[in-house]
């Protein structure tokens, strides 16, 4: 049986290998990437079957235009063999209702409009809207959540969630400073 659950932090390394076999070291280089660097995402889900994850997908905060708050989702992937079982729509319709209990009123994506169409998604009211960097313009997808919500939205898509927790250079040197101000030795 397939479970949609929250992302649990060791389970990264485990989710990156899944994008990489979905996207290869392409997905490094898509101007949606921009907009997730160096942020924490929202909400990371995966689908587990038994104790392997097999599905990934994640929704990150972002501005569409100045000043209307909406989610980006994606990546959004299944394992190769156990794709066509509904695990795909299952991580969307989850990611949604999610998005929209916590009250946003659009949710916007780059990809397949063949494919997220059946969610709701689609090119109607992003004419207007772009992202920082080059894309295909038919691939930027909206789905509003409350009716009306991407009317008039207008402008730039930039990033707005949490930045990322990394130790910056003090705190990384001071782990390497012993209480004699010494260099610890570091072992290989
Ligand atoms: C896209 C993806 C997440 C779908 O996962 P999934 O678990 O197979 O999805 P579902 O089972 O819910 O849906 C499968 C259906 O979607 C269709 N589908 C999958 N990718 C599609 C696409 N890019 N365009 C149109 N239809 C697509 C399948 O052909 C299948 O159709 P069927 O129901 O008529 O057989 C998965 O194929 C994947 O990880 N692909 C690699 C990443 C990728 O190519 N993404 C492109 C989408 S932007």
């Amino acid at each position: 049986m397939v479970t949609v659950r929250k992302e649990r932090p060791a389970e990264a390394a485990t989710r990156d290998a899944l994008l990489d076999l979905a996207y290869g070291p392409a997905r490094f280089t898509k101007t949606s990437q921009r907009l997730r660097e160096g942020r924490r995402p929202e909400l990371a889900l995966v689908a587990a079957e038994s104790r392997r994850i097999v599905g990934t997908v994640q929704l990150w905060e972002v501005s569409a235009g100045p000043d209307l708050p909406a989610l980006l989702l994606g990546p959004l992937a299944v394992a190769p063999d156990r794709r066509k079982r509904g695990i795909g729509s299952t991580l969307v319709h989850h990611a949604l209702r999610e998005a929209a209990r916590r009250r946003y009123g659009a949710v916007l994506l780059v990809g397949d409009a063949p494919y997220y169409s059946r969610f709701g998604f689609s090119s109607e009211k992003t004419n207007a809207l772009w992202l920082p960097g080059p894309y295909e313009r038919h691939r930027l997808l909206g789905c509003e959540l409350k009716p009306g919500a991407l009317d008039g939205a207008r402008g730039l898509i930039s990033a707005r969630g949490p930045l990322e927790q990394r130790p910056d250079l003090a705190t990384l040197v001071a782990g390497l400073v012993g209480k004699d101000n010494r260099l610890v030795p570091y072992a290989a």
